[in-house]
């Protein structure tokens, strides 16, 4: 456990916010997940229900030890009950301007500058969210730390520290994650860090593959995961991120970048404006409505 950390609390109870929630209450921590949409924060616990008793049954976990976890996390309508946290994961939408407007009410909030303000962005620079922050000493603290879905399972996190990160909230950040569980990796400050960078121009690829009719979704798929041994295939894995996260990212990186290669297929862009967004709608890629 990183001893300095005893109650963190998570902004955003979606899927990324929810698991972060859940992965520090099964490592001891007190979690507290605070989401505006009471809806978000009840789909939100009965998820962390489900997947605990789920873990008791297949005997990972003991019902006392499941139990325990559950009531170490607490579920807030109000971004004032997130006081008292020495450890804040930002895990809302990704706009720039609604993380810096959020990192600038959060600068405010915790006024005790060993409270790390942490966001688990996909692509968004850390060096402009932090700016939001103040000066230099203000921006200290805030650092990226970037989960992936589905966060109970997956075990990287990318720790991501902006212009002006010191290295004692990096080194806090590692012990941090390795504390819930995970193995961090750095990256540094780049559109898309190193993960998106490298995933989401091969799922724009996929689009690309489709649109020109190289072969259907299920064909690039199947190619895929026995080809080269993916678990899902990027067209797939694209409806399970959500295309409009997709599309955002590929924007980022060709903005960030300066280069418009990275810019999204038309393929993916039309199934966003159709609001065909993945799991999310029920429909994107792949219909999951049956
Ligand atoms: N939350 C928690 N647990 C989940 C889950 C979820 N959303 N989805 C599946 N699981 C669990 C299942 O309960 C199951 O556990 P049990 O051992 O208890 O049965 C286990 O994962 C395996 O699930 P399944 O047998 O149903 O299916 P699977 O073997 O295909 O695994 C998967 C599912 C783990 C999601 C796997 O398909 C996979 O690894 N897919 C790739 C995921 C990936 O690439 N994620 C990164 C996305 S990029 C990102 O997150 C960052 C970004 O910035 C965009």
């Amino acid at each position: 456990m990183a001893a300095d950390v005893k109650k963190i609390g998570v902004i955003g109870a979606g899927q990324m916010g929810g698991g972060i929630a859940q992965v520090g209450a099964t490592s001891g921590l007190e979690a507290v997940v605070y989401d505006a949409h009471p809806a978000s924060l009840d789909k939100a616990r009965a998820l962390h229900e489900k997947l605990l008793n789920r873990a008791v049954e297949k005997e990972r976990m003991t019902r006392e030890e499941a139990d325990a976890a559950l009531g170490r996390i607490s579920y807030a309508k109000s971004l004032d009950d997130l006081a008292g946290s020495d450890w804040i994961v930002e895990a809302i939408i990704e706009d720039a301007q609604i993380k810096k407007d959020l990192f600038a009410r959060l600068a405010g909030m915790f006024t005790d500058t060993s409270v790390v303000l942490a966001t688990n962005t996909s692509s968004i620079s850390i060096t402009e969210i932090a700016t939001a922050a103040g000066d230099d000493a203000s921006q200290a603290r805030i650092v990226g730390m970037h989960f992936f879905n589905p966060v109970p399972i997956m075990k990287l996190v990318e720790v991501i520290p902006g212009l002006a990160t010191s290295d004692e909230v990096v080194a806090r950040t590692t012990a941090l994650a390795e504390a819930m569980g995970k193995t961090p990796l750095r990256a540094n400050d780049r559109a898309g860090f190193v993960s998106n960078r490298v995933l989401m121009p091969m799922i724009n690829e996929a689009f690309y593959a489709w649109m020109e009719g190289v072969a259907e979704p299920e064909a690039i798929d199947g190619i895929m995961k026995l080809g080269c041994n993916f678990p899902m295939g990027p067209l797939r894995l694209a409806d399970f991120i959500g295309l409009d996260t997709c599309e955002h990212i590929m924007n980022v990186l060709a903005d960030g970048l300066n280069n418009d290669r990275y810019r999204a297929c038309p393929k993916l862009k039309q199934l966003v404006t159709a609001g065909r967004l993945g799991d999310k709608t029920g429909r994107g890629v792949f219909d999951y409505s049956k």
